[in-house]
This record gives C-alpha cells, sequence and structure tokens, in this order.
C-alpha cells in the first residue's frame, strides 16, 4: 500500500514521489508509475534526463539568473534562436518573451495583442472572443478567456467579459449541426461574432488548435484553421494559438498549426519546451506586430522578475537540442499515428468507447454510457476520478479529465506519453490503460 500523505493546499492525500527513470517515476514506497501521460502533457524527454540535468548543473555552477533589465545571455539568446528555427523563418514567429509557464504565457499574448492595437492607433480593440470547452490558464486574463465551468465558477462576477462560442469538436457538433459542416459553422460563429461586437472592438481571437484539458486532445476539423486565418486578417482581429499543451512537437509537428498550414500571430507555449525539467513558457509575436510596439512603446510591456531566467533557459535549449537532434517530433509523428491505430484496433469496439482523437503524442478517449446517442456517463459517478485512481494503482499515470460534453457530463482521458518512450514502454500504456478501463467499467453500480 502506498503511502498517501496530505497535501498543503488540496485535501487529497497523495503518494510522495521520489525518483523518476526516463518514463518512469518512483514513489517513496518503491512503487513504480508509467508516465503515460507526462504529468500534464510536459514530460516530454522523459525523467532524469542526464543531459539535461548537466545543464542545468553548470548554468547554475555559473550564474542562476541574469535580471532582464541588466542582463541578456546566452541561453536566452540561444533558445530564442532555437525556437524561431522551430517555428520557421517564413511563419514571421521572431520576437518572443520568456516566461515561467502557460498561464503567464497567454497572459502576455493577451497583453501584446492589447499592446499592438494601442500602438496602432486603435484603442477601442479591447474585446476577447474565445471558445466553450477550452483551457488558457489559471491566473485572471486567462481564466477570463477559459470555457471550462468548473474552474470559473468561483471567480464568476470578476473576470474580464469575452465572448465564448462554441467548442469545435466533429464528434459533438453544435445542436443541428452536421459532423461534416462543424469547421465552416464554427468559423461562421466567429465571424457572426465580429460583426456584432464591431470588428474595431475585437482585439485578438484565441483557440487551442488541439484542445487538452477541457476537451481531451480535441483537433478542430480541416478547414476551420484556415478560415480562422482568413477572417482574422479580414477584420484585423489578432489569432491567438494557445499551444500551450499541444505544441512543441506534441502532435507531431513543431507547433500544432503547422499541421493545418496556418500562422498564428501571436501564440503561446510552454510545457514541452522545457520538459518539465524547470517553469518555461514562452509568448511569441509575428515581426509585423513587432515593429509598431517598438516604435511607440519601445519594449512588450509585458515581463515579471523571472521573465527569460537564465537557467531555466538553458534547461530548454537542452531540452530542444535533443529533441532536434533526435528527430522526436517526426518519432511522434510516426509512432503517434501508430499508437492510435493501435487503440483503434483494441479499444475502439467497446461499448463505452465513443471516440479516439488526436495527433500525435496527443491523443484523447472520450468514455459514453451509450456508443449510439453518445450519452454521456452520470456524471455524479465521477467516471473520470474512478480511471484515474484505478490507473494510478495499476502503476499508470494518465490524464483523465470531465465536463466536455456541457461543462459538467463527459468523461475523457488524454494520454501523452514522452516524446522518446521505448516501444515496449508504449505497450505497456496500452495493457495498463486497456486494463484500467475494462476494471473501471467492470466495477460500475449496474444500470436498472
Ligand atoms: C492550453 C493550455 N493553456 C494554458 C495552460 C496554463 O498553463 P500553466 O498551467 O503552465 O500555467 C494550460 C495548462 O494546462 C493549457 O493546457
Amino acid at each position: 500500500m502506498t503511502a498517501a500523505t496530505p497535501s498543503p493546499w488540496q485535501p487529497a492525500r497523495l503518494p510522495k514521489i521520489a525518483h523518476g527513470k526516463g518514463s518512469y517515476v518512483y514513489d517513496t514506497d518503491g512503487k513504480q508509475y508509467l508516465d503515460g501521460s507526462g504529468g500534464p502533457a510536459v514530460f516530454c524527454l522523459g525523467h532524469g534526463n542526464e543531459e539535461v540535468n548537466a545543464a542545468i548543473k553548470a548554468q547554475l555552477d555559473r550564474v542562476a539568473h541574469g535580471y532582464r533589465y541588466t542582463f541578456t545571455s546566452d541561453p536566452l539568446e540561444q533558445l530564442a534562436e532555437i525556437v524561431r528555427r522551430r517555428c520557421g523563418e517564413a511563419s514571421g514567429l521572431s520576437r518572443m518573451v520568456f516566461v515561467a509557464g502557460g498561464s503567464e504565457a497567454v497572459e502576455s499574448c493577451l497583453k501584446i495583442a492589447l499592446q499592438y492595437h494601442s500602438a496602432q492607433g486603435e484603442p477601442s480593440r479591447r474585446r476577447f472572443i474565445a471558445r466553450q470547452r477550452s483551457w488558457h490558464g489559471n491566473t485572471l486574463g486567462a481564466l477570463a478567456v477559459s470555457g471550462f465551468r468548473d474552474r470559473r465558477l468561483p471567480f464568476e462576477g470578476a473576470l474580464v467579459e469575452a465572448s465564448l462560442l462554441s467548442p469545435v469538436n466533429a464528434y459533438r457538433p453544435p445542436a443541428g449541426v452536421r459532423p461534416e459542416n462543424v469547421a465552416e459553422h464554427c468559423a461562421n460563429e466567429l465571424e457572426e461574432e465580429i460583426a456584432r461586437l464591431g470588428a474595431e472592438q475585437v482585439a485578438a481571437f484565441i483557440f487551442e488548435p488541439v484542445v487538452g484539458a477541457a476537451g481531451g486532445a480535441v483537433p478542430a476539423p480541416p478547414g476551420y484553421a484556415k478560415r480562422v486565418r482568413e477572417i482574422c486578417t479580414r477584420t484585423g482581429v489578432l489569432m491567438i494559438a494557445d499551444e500551450v499543451m499541444c505544441g512543441t512537437g506534441r502532435c507531431g509537428t513543431w507547433r500544432a498549426l503547422e499541421h493545418d498550414g496556418v500562422v498564428p500571430d501571436i501564440m503561446a507555449i510552454a510545457k514541452g519546451l522545457g520538459g518539465g525539467y524547470l517553469p518555461l513558457g514562452a509568448a511569441l509575436l509575428q515581426e509585423r506586430l513587432w515593429q509598431p510596439i517598438e516604435a511607440r512603446h519601445g519594449a512588450l510591456l509585458t515581463g515579471h522578475t523571472f521573465t527569460g531566467h537564465t537557467t531555466c533557459c538553458a534547461a530548454g535549449v537542452a531540452v530542444q537540442t535533443i529533441i532536434e537532434r533526435e528527430k522526436l517530433v517526426d518519432r511522434v509523428k510516426d509512432e503517434g499515428a501508430r499508437l492510435k491505430a493501435r487503440l483503434q484496433e483494441l479499444l475502439g469496439e467497446r461499448p463505452y468507447i465513443g471516440d479516439i482523437r488526436g495527433r500525435g503524442f496527443f491523443i484523447g478517449i472520450e468514455l459514453v454510457a451509450d456508443r449510439d446517442s453518445k450519452e454521456p456517463f452520470d456524471p455524479a459517478l465521477r467516471l473520470y476520478e474512478r480511471l484515474r485512481d484505478q490507473s494510478f494503482a495499476n502503476g499508470l499515470i494518465c490524464y483523465p479529465s470531465g465536463g466536455n460534453v456541457d461543462g459538467v457530463k463527459g468523461d475523457q482521458v488524454i494520454i501523452a506519453p514522452p516524446f522518446n518512450a521505448s516501444q515496449a514502454e508504449l505497450d505497456e500504456l496500452v495493457d495498463k490503460l486497456q486494463r484500467s478501463l475494462t476494471q473501471v467499467i467492470d466495477g460500475l453500480p449496474k444500470r436498472p
């Protein structure tokens, strides 16, 4: 039995982590867990990577951090160069600010959009448009544009007003819309909302190219991102891609929107950038947005004490160097397709599996009480929590979440293994997930 101790910030009793190596972590009782979701899709190189640890140590031995108003640094400049290269010169995404995580990255993206419009002499553009069933982070600004009911509820009334459009999910189209029309319908909804508000009021549209926690690895149908790009360009509304979870290679392309042939104006990245070794994220913007900002204000007016933290950037350089050298993004693309096909083959016909979706090593499985009607399980069953607990007992970390149907109903699980997980580890992941699902479903109270 694993020792469980109270956490200082929540009632849950959690085992204590002791160490990690590769795709596995161990608690203080010696129990081994396969990290099948890289935590929350973070640990893209697994745990305990010696090259990354050595780079961090070497930087700490030199200096921990050069404060941003006093110094630049080699790691900061190297990481900026790597990110520019991975985005591709043609993308124009050449300017960036490094922050300490996803929420800060999103917050910076929102502020960059506002600052750009001010610099352009359009200070009336203050409104953000986003989507339901999305998650952009836990700071007040990022939360205000997030469509995640349970996480917003205690803060309603204090959040900046934003428009939240329909989720873009071909498996669960908006009422009356056929799956093949979801892309067009949802893009039209954006266009109508911009017209309703008046384009001169709208700063930006923010969305996750592949929705993570709030949806369960839901890619938009083909054509959606291109239509959004066209609408944003035509109306002067900035397009912000939140690639905190789905980006930096997780979906089999370094930028998730590369898959759609689309470049956003502003982009947030985080989790996989530093691979979970140290807190790291970035807000990127196109050179053409930077020009008026520089001319008018001289600098991006977003940043914190730890912006561009030298040792965090050194960790990012080491992580990204390994990913590039070992061609891990290509591996994610190929192995991810195989992994999804295998899950489809083994689980796809089970009566409680509604949808298996996602890209690369970012795969979502939606559980339903009835496959034909797509009726979700009764949320009172807390099925996704049961799955998390059962998987954990079986020594598997996965990422279940709930509420993707209407904010309350819906159970889904994300798997997001490290990019360098071995074939045997991927097999173990599939076996343990299958077993956990069977145990959880078999253990449900029988329906009368
Ligand atoms: C898409 C997306 N954006 C933003 C965030 C916030 O990131 P963080 O938790 O690092 O602040 C998350 C976190 O899960 C996320 O998935």
